[in-house]
């Protein structure tokens, strides 16, 4: 790609100097500065028309591109309409937690400059699901409402009864969620990682689809599940199985890792908590290929890990995702990184002679 004219071309990028800029400042800080900035319409709007190859259909619902803000960044469902408007073909809000709760004490989050990572053990601050469903309804009554957008729903640090947690924050937000995420895998909230075993988590699933009866809304959202990268390959079959034999619609393949590759530089490197970025990416995409070939292509998977770049994009759905997600390199790159990846993505699929996006997904395996 760098031999061409477009790639050679030196150009003046504001959004990257804005980005170097709150990378001067606190994470946290920084973080509560984009978010702010995005709720109030200060950042930039990429809603060029999507390139048509870029189109994939999932369940019921048509994403326009197969790129999406992944959980953990918009906490609270506050800035929902800023983060589409950056060009995202949707957005996943959250972690909610049923009651509202701080997180884990300052310094939670830290940045590995030199490797583009981050380590992060915030620990669910969130204003609790009463809130959340209100931005949520709030948004979905405006004239921006539409849209792809996720919920992704978890439990309050030191709960004696996580499933019940999860199934109240689901009975409250199916209604306004195009999809649901059972987040099973922060590694920063005890106990949390436990409801991947095989037992609690066939037992967590059937009691999430009971709230969503329960919750009687039209149309039942499908469910997700959202995995570690740190599972050995007997978890990861056992995961596969359960979701399968539970009717999951989909998993989510990987969250942070609290694993430390030897080659990580920097200061922070020996911070507690989750490792999210390019060294990330290995790891997470195994973890997709596994999948993929446990349920046999059959069921939706979403790529998440370390994913900077449209080769690295491609190479998930090429391992078997049918969406990617990204998080830690909008950090480093700034809010035009989604607008370079879905164009370097749409050059690769048609270069590689698919003219849809569904017929990459899994090319890798060969079906
Ligand atoms: C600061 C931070 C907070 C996060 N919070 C959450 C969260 O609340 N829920 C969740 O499911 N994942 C959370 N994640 C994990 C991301 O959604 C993603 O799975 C992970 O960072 C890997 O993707 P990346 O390498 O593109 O960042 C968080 C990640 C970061 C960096």
């Amino acid at each position: 790609m760098t031999g061409t004219k477009e790639h050679r071309r030196v150009r003046f990028d504001p959004f990257a100097g804005g980005t170097a800029l709150l990378r001067l400042l606190p994470p946290n800080f920084a973080h509560q500065a984009t978010l702010r900035m995005l709720r109030y319409g200060l950042t930039p709007r990429f809603t060029a028309p999507d390139d048509p190859v870029l189109a994939i259909s999932l369940w019921d619902l048509d994403f326009s591109n197969p790129i999406g803000m992944s959980a953990g960044f918009d906490k609270n469902a506050e800035a929902l309409a800023g983060l589409l408007n950056l060009g995202f073909g949707f957005a996943e809000a959250g972690t909610v937690t049923p009651e509202p709760q701080p997180g884990n004490p300052r310094p939670n989050l830290f940045r590995l400059t030199d490797d583009r990572a981050l380590i992060n053990r915030l620990g669910f601050p969130s204003q609790g699901v009463a809130a959340f469903a209100r931005n949520l309804d709030r948004y979905r009554r405006s004239r921006a409402g539409g849209g792809i957008i996720g919920v992704n729903v978890g439990i309050n640090t030191g709960t004696d009864d996580p499933e019940a947690e999860i199934a109240r924050c689901i009975g409250e937000l199916a209604g306004n969620a195009s999809y649901i995420t059972i987040n099973v895998s922060c590694p920063n909230t005890p106990g949390l990682c436990d409801l991947q075993e095989s037992g609690r988590l066939a037992a967590l699933i059937a009691r999430a689809r009971d709230a969503m009866q329960t919750a009687g809304c039209d149309r039942k959202p499908p469910l997700l599940v959202k995995i570690a990268p740190d599972l050995s390959d007997d978890e990861l079959a056992d995961v596969a199985r359960v979701a399968a034999d539970e009717g999951v619609d989909g998993l989510i393949a990987c969250n942070t890792t609290t694993m430390r590759s030897a080659g990580l530089r920097g200061p922070g490197v020996s911070e507690k908590g989750g490792l999210s970025g390019p060294v990330l990416m290995q790891r997470s995409t195994e973890v997709l290929a596994q999948l993929y070939s446990l349920t046999g292509g059959k069921m939706p998977l979403i790529g998440c890990g370390g994913v900077a770049s449209g080769a690295d994009a491609y190479a998930k759905i090429r391992a078997g995702a049918s969406l990617v997600q990204i998080y830690t390199a909008l950090v480093y790159h700034g809010p035009r990184l989604v607008s370079d990846i879905k164009a370097d993505l749409a050059l690769r699929l048609r270069a590689d002679g698919f003219s849809r996006l569904k017929d990459a997904v899994g090319a890798d395996h060969g079906r």
